[in-house]
């Protein structure tokens, strides 16, 4: 099984953005951390973070007939990105929406989620182990295809 996991824009600059919010570990703490436990798993993780939203929707694409599922933290795209959402829409890959922060309790702004219409599951405020419970969520969900 393979699983494409994406991070949008600032999501590389976990461990220097708002550590109350988003925490003190850095981006590559995540990586290894989604990394170690997809092994574990034995499952295939490619993980791919771009700041530009066109790269995402590029990756998206290239992921057609690749990859079993996406976990995908859009970061502030997902508040306002259409041509995300068409992307998933378009390749039709399992998803699994992921927030390090409680969304739901933050800006009026943060609570429309566009990736949220195409997602099966969405998992808000766990931090780092909500990537990998959305690891979860798509094997749980090819067993049962
Ligand atoms: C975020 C929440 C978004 O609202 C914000 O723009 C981010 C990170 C999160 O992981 O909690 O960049 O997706």
């Amino acid at each position: 099984m393979k699983i494409l996991v994406i991070n949008g824009p600032n999501l590389n600059m976990l461990g220097i953005r708002e550590k109350n919010i988003y925490g003190d570990k850095d981006y590559k703490a995540l990586i290894s951390f989604i990394k170690k436990s997809a092994k574990e798993k034995g499952v295939k993780v490619k993980c791919y973070q771009s700041n530009y939203e066109g790269a995402i929707v590029t990756e998206i694409q290239r992921a057609y007939k690749k990859f079993d599922g996406v976990v995908i933290n859009p970061g502030a795209y997902t508040h306002t990105s259409v041509a995300i959402l068409d992307a998933l829409k378009a390749v039709n890959i399992p998803t699994v929406e992921v927030h390090i922060s409680a969304v739901n309790e933050r800006e009026d702004f943060r609570q429309i989620s566009y990736v949220g219409k195409f997602a099966f599951k969405t998992i808000t405020g766990k931090g780092f182990d909500g990537y990998i419970e959305g690891i979860d969520e798509i094997i749980g969900r090819c067993k049962n295809d």
